[in-house]
């Protein structure tokens, strides 16, 4: 091999031997994260299912629903429907979409709802978290008829739920991403746990 062509040779293997590292590491990590999401999404599942009503494994009894950016997770006891949870997204939020973990009965009645992912502004519309405040505990045990769908808005446009100090915008985009989620399962309950 002629004396010019000898850095080009090593650079080449310098760079072959960086790319294999890069797909290796990149491997590695997307696996370990793969494992937190679900790790955090049974957890998440979990807080919203009541201990012992089910004995499947909800976070891996998935029914993704194609075009409608929906995935229902199903709880189920003996084979019976136990609860529904859809992992939906409210998008109207102030700062853009908010991730939703919405908990549904065979009898439409709300388990419970859980904001998963938001960039609301701290201190005004971040109460949606339940770390900052109890305000999504309102939901549970509620369905469409309490309140009767008219009714499922804030106070502030004549509903039944609570604001926050100068924030109605995250707390109306979540009321009404839930209902429109128990509309969605009143239509296609028969649907979604076969
Ligand atoms: C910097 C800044 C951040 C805000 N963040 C939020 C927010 O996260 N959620 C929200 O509902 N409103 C937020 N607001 C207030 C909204 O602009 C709006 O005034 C408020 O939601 C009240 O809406 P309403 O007039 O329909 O009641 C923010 C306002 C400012 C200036």
């Amino acid at each position: 091999m002629p004396d010019w062509l000898k850095p080009g040779w090593l650079l080449g293997l310098f760079a072959l031997i960086f790319i294999f590292l890069l797909a290796f590491t990149y491997e590695q990590t997307r696996e370990r994260i793969a494992i937190q999401e679900q790790l955090r999404l049974e957890a998440q599942l979990k807080e919203i299912l009541v201990a012992g009503s089910y004995d499947n494994e909800p976070a891996t009894d998935v029914l993704e629903i194609e075009g409608d950016k929906r995935t229902v997770y199903r709880a189920r006891l003996q084979g019976q429907p136990v609860a529904a949870l859809f992992k939906t997204v409210a998008k109207d939020g102030y700062s853009g979409s908010i991730n939703l973990l919405v908990g549904i009965k065979p009898n439409g009645e709300l388990l419970g709802v859980r904001a998963l992912a938001h960039r609301e502004t701290p201190g005004l519309g971040d109460e949606i978290d339940l770390r900052r405040s109890d305000w999504v505990l309102d939901f549970a045990g509620r369905s469409l008829r309490n309140p009767m769908p008219d009714d499922w808005a804030v106070k502030k446009d004549g509903g039944v739920f609570d604001a926050f100090t100068g924030a109605t915008i995250t707390p109306r985009a979540v009321v009404g991403e839930v209902k429109k989620t128990l509309i969605y399962f009143q239509a296609h309950q028969h649907e979604l746990f076969q």
